[in-house]
Formats: structure tokens, sequence, C-alpha cells
């Protein structure tokens, strides 16, 4: 579908693959100018061809989570070359605790599992916020979607993946902050986090029952929510769950 004048620029982080690749595709597919981060150059030339032989016009930008120091400055080359971004889907995160998955003890983390963690998948949506929030507000409006997992949730927390889990529930709490700042603007940007269910991907496994198309459903959703829609909540198939 070829680009509106008035298109919204949306920009969805870790969208090489997975779960990621499937919301930039859907968001192209309604019309948005879809910017795809991805981690190097090798992986934008990838993507760039999986996302035409996915028979939609994404543009793949070089954007390393896990990197927060180089992250804003980034993010401004990025919206002065391309267009401001309307909409953020901080998507990208990493799983590496282990051994053992779910049996996978606290009593066995590293600090080196705990600290790649906490900067990929909590420091980096935060500086992603920061960055291309205020233009958001200056500009009127925005979408921020979080993407978490019931793996953060206080309501369900039990043992077993420690950093990726304590991760989850800190990008919640960064969600409710920026959705309070939200409110207090008075402006259309609104700001939600998300899980995607077990979803069939890198992370997921083979066993998952979900597509990663399945698993961007919720994601798209409240990345075009109009004006009524929710701001600080946690959704999961479109509905609010307890954090
Ligand atoms: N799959 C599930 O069942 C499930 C369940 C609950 C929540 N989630 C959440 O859903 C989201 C997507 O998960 P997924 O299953 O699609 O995972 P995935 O297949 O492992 O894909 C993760 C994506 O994040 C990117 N990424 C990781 N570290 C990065 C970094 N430092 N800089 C930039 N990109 C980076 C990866 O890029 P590379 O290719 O460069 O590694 C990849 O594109 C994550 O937030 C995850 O926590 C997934």
């Amino acid at each position: 579908m070829p680009l509106t004048e008035d298109a919204k620029t949306a920009l969805v982080t870790g969208a090489n693959r997975g779960i990621g690749f499937a919301i930039a595709r859907q968001l192209a597919v309604q019309g948005f100018r879809v910017l795809a981060g991805v981690r190097s150059r090798e992986k934008a030339v990838i993507a760039s061809e999986a996302f035409e032989k996915a028979g939609v016009m994404v543009t793949p930008v070089v954007l390393n989570m896990a990197d927060a120091g180089r992250l804003a400055a980034a993010l401004t080359e990025l919206e002065l070359s391309h267009s401001p971004i309307d909409v953020l889907v901080n998507n990208a995160a990493i799983l590496i605790d282990g051994p053992g998955g779910f049996s996978s003890s606290l009593f066995d983390m590293t600090d080196e599992t705990f600290r790649r963690t906490w900067e990929t998948n909590v420091l980096g949506p935060a500086v992603m916020m920061r960055s291309l929030m205020p233009g958001m507000l200056t500009r009127g409006y925005g979408r921020v979607v979080n993407m978490s997992s019931l793996a953060g949730q206080l309501s369900g927390m039990g043992k077993g993946y420690p950093a990726y889990r304590v991760s989850k529930t800190a990008l919640n709490a960064l969600t409710r902050i920026a959705a309070g700042e939200a409110a207090a603007s008075g402006t259309d940007v609104k700001v939600n986090s998300c899980s995607p269910g077990w979803v069939r991907t890198a992370m997921g496994g083979n066993d998952a029952p979900r597509s990663p198309e399945q698993g961007a459903e919720t994601a798209v959703w409240l990345a075009t929510i109009d004006s009524e829609g929710p701001n600080g909540g946690f959704f999961q198939d479109k509905e609010e769950q307890p954090w």
C-alpha cells in the first residue's frame, strides 16, 4: 500500500525477526511509515530483503538497545533524516537466564546476566522513551507500546528467570511513569504495556501455541488506539491484566 502524505511514522525495535517483525509488517499494512530497529548494518540488509519478500515497505534502521550511550544521538539523527516518530514499540529484549528456564535459580544468576538483561530490556527502552516522548508531547500525539510479559507480573511472581522477570516488572513500572507524564500533559499521548502470550520465536521456542503474527496483535492494537483508548494499562489479547 503506497504511503499517504499524512502517514504516521512508527519505530519498532527488534524488528528483524520474531514478534517485532510481525508488528512492523502489520503496521506497514495499515499504512504506517515503518522504521524497523535492527542491531547492525548486516542485519539491516537481511531485514530489508525479508520485508520486501513479505510484500511491505519497511525501512531498517540500526539501533543497538544495549548501547544506551549512543541511542539518544542515533534517535536525533533518525528523526532528522526520516521523520518525527509518532509511534514507538519497545519490543527488543533478551532472555539469557539459565540454565533451566523456569527452573533457573536466583542463586545461580551471574552479575553479567543481570547487567546485560537490564541494559537491553530496561535502560534501552527508558532512553527510547526519554528521547522520543518530548517530541510527541510537543506535537500533541504519540503512542508508546512496551512489550512486556506475564513473567513480569508481581501478582503472579514466582521463581525462575530472575533477571528477565525483574526487567519486565521494571519495564511495566516505566510504562506507569511515562503514562503519568502523558496524562499530566493533557495531550493525546498514550503509553501502555502488553504481553504477546507464549509465541513461537527464538525466545519462545517451537512448542509455543501462538504464531508471531498472533503475538503482534495486541501491540498493534495499542499502537493504533484512538484518543478514547487506554493509557497506563497492561494488556494481553486486548484485555487488561493485573500488574
Ligand atoms: N516469545 C514469547 O513467547 C514471548 C513471551 C512474552 C514476552 N515476549 C516479549 O516479546 C518481545 C519479542 O520477543 P520474541 O519472542 O520475538 O524474541 P526473539 O525472537 O528472541 O527476538 C528478539 C528481538 O530483539 C532483538 N534484540 C535483542 N537484543 C537487542 C539489542 N541489544 N539491540 C537491538 N535489538 C535487539 C533481536 O535482534 P537480534 O536478531 O539482533 O538478536 C530480535 O530482533 C520481547 O520483548 C519478549 O520479551 C515474548
